[in-house]
């Protein structure tokens, strides 16, 4: 079954009023938008992409004074709002009672961003409540950064898939919150570390390996999962061929190219997150059993792509 994939703002403003849900277009990746005020259909987000009900979704604003309606933002977070929205953040805030409970799974806070893309930002602008949306991807499955993504995997499901072309960063937004005076990053994601720095002068403490954190309880660490068997690449390894190889910027010579995705030439790290899952989807559709990786340099959005890369490769 197929959804349709279309630009039509006005019948993705209808299908949302009447309670359908609709895949939208991020700077990040495609999200499977509902009414974030409806628990009904909340409920219909975690059953579609067959998501545990613990594991908290993220509203989706038009702007920084429309998302203090629905969390109390705390004033160091602020600084990054102002400087960041719309932007690759999302920011964990004081839930307000107007946010029903399924949408943070019951958690005092919820988490919120304001996207940075231009359709998506105007859906929000016109509608009269903001939107939850996951990545919209089954659980534990790659995310989609362009519609076919979405069609190939939730075609049928859903009313209509609004197409707003390919994401332009390629991995999910950058998760933050406050414990203890200190700035938590609880998903290094399309906001850099670095730049979080410029902006924040109190204590930053990175807490992304949580199988036991109740706080961030959907960073589990198997996760953007492919099909196919998936490791790192070591160096003096016994290759099973043919095999599907993810690189950073140059192929292996003597392996069929076909098998190989390179993430970017030029070794930018912005065009290699953006191409980051298509690879992995890429990979997974070859004629293959293993799918090996690569890791990339370890600075700027490289720490979100290697972050993919292990969540990838992870055991259950
Ligand atoms: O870039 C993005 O953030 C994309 C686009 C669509 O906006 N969305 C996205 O949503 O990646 P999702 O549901 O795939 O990932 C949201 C993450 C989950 O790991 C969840 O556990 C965490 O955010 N999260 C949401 N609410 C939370 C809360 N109240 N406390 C802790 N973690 C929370
Ligand atoms: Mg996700």
């Amino acid at each position: 079954m197929m959804s349709e994939i279309s630009q039509n703002i006005e019948k993705a403003i209808a299908n949302l009023i009447n309670g359908s849900l609709v895949a939208i277009p991020t700077e990040t990746v495609y999200g499977l938008a509902g009414n974030a005020l409806n628990k009904d259909t909340v409920l219909k987000i975690f059953e579609t992409k067959n998501r545990p009900k613990f594991d908290p979704l993220i509203i989706h604003t038009f702007s920084l004074e429309e998302a203090l309606k629905y969390g109390d933002i705390h004033p160091d977070l602020l600084l990054l709002a102002n400087k960041f929205w719309p932007g690759p953040l999302t920011i964990l805030a004081k839930k307000r009672d107007i946010v029903p409970d399924i949408v943070s799974s019951g958690l005092p806070q919820v988490a919120i961003r304001v996207p940075n893309h231009k359709l998506t930002l105007s859906l929000l602008e016109a509608l009269p409540f903001p939107l939850a949306a996951p990545s919209a991807n089954p659980f534990g499955y790659i995310s989609p950064t362009t519609a076919q993504h979405v069609q190939d995997q939730l075609g049928g499901k859903i009313s209509m898939i609004l197409d707003g072309g390919p994401c332009k960063i390629g991995v999910e937004s950058t998760i933050v919150g406050i414990e203890n005076d200190t700035l938590v990053i609880y998903r290094k994601g399309g906001l850099t570390v670095e730049e979080i720095q410029i902006v924040i002068k109190i204590p930053i403490k990175i807490n992304d390996s949580s199988d036991s954190d109740p706080l961030a309880p959907g960073m589990l660490k198997k996760h953007y999962s492919p099909n196919k068997k998936v490791q790192f690449l070591e160096s003096d390894q016994a290759l099973k061929e043919p095999s599907g190889f993810l690189r950073f910027k140059e192929i292996i010579k003597n392996i069929n190219p076909e098998n190989q995705f390179i993430l970017s030439e030029k070794g930018n790290l912005e065009e290699a997150s953006h191409r980051l899952f298509e690879g992995l989807r890429y990979l997974d559709k070859l004629p293959v059993e293993y799918i090996y990786l690569e890791p990339v340099p370890d600075i700027g959005l490289g720490k979100a792509i290697n972050d993919r890369l292990n969540r990838a490769a992870a055991k259950d």
